[in-house]
C-alpha cells in the first residue's frame, strides 16, 4: 500500500519538475532543496540545475538496508537458508515472531539465533523490515 503511494508521489514530483523544465524556468535553489527533502525518504535522487530529476534508484524502502543483515540466513529474496523462508508469510506473523524474539521468547529450537538479531531492532525497525519483506 505505502509502497505504491510513494511511487505515485515520486511520479507526481517528476511530472511537476517536467513541467518546470518545459517552461525552461530553472529551479531555484530553494525549490531544489524542497524537492530533495521531500524525495529523500523514497529514493536516492539528484536534483539538477535545469529541473531534471535523475532518479538513481526508483524506490528504496527504509527496511531494505536494515534487512541486509538478515540475508545471510534468510536469503536476499527471503527464500530461507540457515533460517526459515520469510517470503509469503503474513505481516502479523512476521511482526509477532520478531517481537517474540526481541522479548527473548522461545519459538523454535533455534530461537537463540534470533534473540541477538531481534534485540538490536527497535519496534520501528521491525515494522520497516517486515514492510520490506512483503515486497520480496
Ligand atoms: C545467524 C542466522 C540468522 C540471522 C542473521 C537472522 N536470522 Fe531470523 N531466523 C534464524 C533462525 C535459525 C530462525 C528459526 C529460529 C527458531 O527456531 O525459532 C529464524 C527465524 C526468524 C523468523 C521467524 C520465521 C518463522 O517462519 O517462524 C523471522 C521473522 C526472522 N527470523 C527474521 C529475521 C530478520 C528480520 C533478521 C534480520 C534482522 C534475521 N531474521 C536474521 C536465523 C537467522
Amino acid at each position: 500500500m505505502g509502497f505504491r503511494k510513494r511511487g505515485l508521489i515520486l511520479a507526481a514530483i517528476i511530472g511537476l519538475t517536467g513541467c518546470i523544465d518545459h517552461d525552461s524556468r530553472p529551479l531555484t535553489v530553494a525549490q531544489k532543496n524542497f524537492i530533495s527533502e521531500r524525495i529523500k525518504p523514497f529514493s536516492v535522487v539528484n536534483v539538477t540545475g535545469q529541473g531534471i530529476l535523475q532518479v538513481a534508484m526508483a524506490e528504496e524502502l527504509p527496511g531494505q538496508a536494515k534487512y541486509a543483515g538478515c540475508t545471510a540466513c534468510h536469503g536476499a529474496q527471503g527464500q530461507g537458508g540457515l533460517g526459515p523462508a520469510l517470503v509469503g508469510k503474513s505481516h502479523e506473523y512476521l511482526m509477532g515472531r520478531l517481537k517474540a524474539y526481541k522479548a527473548g521468547e522461545t519459538v523454535g529450537a533455534q530461537s537463540s539465533m534470533m534473540w541477538t538479531q531481534a534485540s538490536m531492532l527497535s519496534d520501528k525497525d521491525i515494522h520497516e523490515i517486515v514492510v520490506y519483506i512483503e515486497t520480496l
